[in-house]
């Protein structure tokens, strides 16, 4: 396992390019398995995940190719031999069950390994598996397995979701597009990456109203075909980089981007005193005075999103006075707190809030990357820490962001990767 290795206490300064965003290419890759046929999509980003998702499709058939002429992903999906999703795939990727959908929706059938708990929570699929059952999905749980049928086509019908799911909104999407009648999808999530989506669906043929609402109407129809589709910016990425010059006090400019997915994150460094620049697709950050300490709450979009929930911990640890986070999505999802307490941040958790007491500056220390995000925050903290920082278990930060070291060394870090000996 690698390791990163950071000499903290430099100012950011120039340009990062951002990547396709992780969490819009899975569920893409995802809607291929609905129409027989080359799907083409671009700005793929390379990352764990997103070879993970290769991988599942692969093993139900699925022929891959990278076309470097056009940097684009072809997925040939005519064939499909194969309904079963092995634990061995989804344990190392929750967003596996994004293939439960289109699988019944296409094959009218699908076995997906249970994805269970993970770092940040016990993050249940009940959701998708509630709507799946109200399109006429019977699904029986054996041995770790959903295993969902449906006898003919899946049948449209009305779902309401206690809480806004992601994934589950993408799952139900996909599969309605193939049903017979109309779904409607109550207090669905409105998330950039379900728009991204239905762009894609929709140049397959699916008939999707209600598109950036919570309320989305799908005309099922009975055949789709094959698209072409451009994953959006990572916003969560975008949103990483912009913390880290914050925090480091630096200068810097993130082209590639849609602004409009951040108004949150804006809003936030803008009252702790950070100056922020907003083109049509680049921001630029600059800090120039103390931080100023301010309250942030998780929520779904359009609110502060979870993804940035570690990331900006770690910009408030250097505020100038209290910060209270509160994570309203996921039951754990402090598992940085005690990681940024060995750099010496002072955090106190209170049931889903943390109390952060702004220090003058932290120091290099070794630490441990527990979970994506939580890593994306131990990197923003050392790169702003006085000394060096060793993160283990890097693997975490190669699910969801690509090249980090490179476009952090682009801008000014001095931050190498190393394999780790003993581990
Ligand atoms: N929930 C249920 N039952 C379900 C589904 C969700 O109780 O069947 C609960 C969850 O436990 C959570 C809440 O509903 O408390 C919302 O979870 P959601 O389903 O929206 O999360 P997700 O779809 O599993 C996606 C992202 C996450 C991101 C969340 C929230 C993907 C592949 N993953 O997860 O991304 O944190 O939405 O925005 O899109 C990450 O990229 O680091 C990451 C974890």
């Amino acid at each position: 396992m690698d390791k990163i290795i950071i000499e903290g206490g430099r100012p950011l300064h120039g340009t990062i390019k951002v990547s396709g965003a992780k969490n819009a290419a899975l569920p893409l890759m995802a809607a291929a398995i609905l129409a027989p046929g080359v799907h083409v999509l671009h700005n793929v980003p390379d990352l764990r995940d997103t070879r993970t998702m290769l991988k599942l499709l692969a093993s139900f058939g699925i022929k891959w190719q990278w076309r470097e002429a056009d940097q684009a992903l072809l997925l040939d999906a005519t064939t499909i031999d194969n309904v079963e999703a092995s634990y061995d795939l989804v344990k190392t990727m929750r967003a596996s069950v994004l293939v439960l959908g289109p699988l019944l929706a296409r094959m009218g059938r699908a076995r997906v390994s249970l994805p269970g708990g993970c770092a940040i929570g016990a993050r249940p699929i009940d959701f998708h598996i509630q709507g799946l059952a109200r399109l006429g999905v019977v699904s029986t749980l054996e041995s770790g397995y959903v295993e969902g049928s449906v006898d003919g086509r899946l049948k449209g019908n009305s779902i309401y979701f206690d809480i806004p799911s992601v994934t589950g909104t993408e799952n139900l999407l996909m599969a309605a597009a193939l049903a017979e009648g109309v779904t409607e999808i109550k207090n669905a999530a409105r998330e950039p990456e379900i728009g991204n989506l239905i762009d894609m669906l929709t140049g397959m043929g699916a008939r999707i109203d209600g598109r950036d609402t919570d309320c989305l109407v799908v005309r099922g129809v009975k055949k789709l075909r094959p698209a072409e589709a451009t994953i959006i910016p990572d916003r969560i990425e975008t949103g990483t980089y912009l913390i880290a010059a914050a925090a480091t006090g630096g200068e810097l400019t993130v082209t590639a981007c849609n602004p409009g997915h951040l108004d949150a994150l804006f809003e936030k460094l803008r009252t702790a005193g950070v100056e922020v620049t907003v083109g049509r697709n680049q921001i630029s950050v600059c800090r120039r005075q103390p931080l100023k300490s301010v309250d942030i709450k998780t929520l779904p979009y359009p609110g502060f999103p979870t993804d940035l929930q570690a990331q900006i911990m770690a910009l408030m640890c250097l505020g100038n006075g209290l910060s209270v986070i509160t994570e309203t999505i996921f039951e754990n999802r402090f598992m940085h707190v005690a990681e940024l307490r060995r750099m010496g941040a002072n955090i106190k958790v209170d049931g889903h809030s943390a109390i952060v007491k702004g220090v003058g500056s932290l120091t290099g220390a070794p630490v441990m990357a527990t979970d994506l995000r939580a890593s994306a925050s131990l990197v923003i903290a050392a790169l702003a820490a006085q000394g060096e920082t060793e993160i283990s278990r890097v693997y975490h930060l190669d699910r969801g962001y690509d090249n980090l070291v490179g476009k952090l060394v682009g801008v000014g870090a001095v931050i190498r990767r190393e394999a780790e000996q003993n581990d």
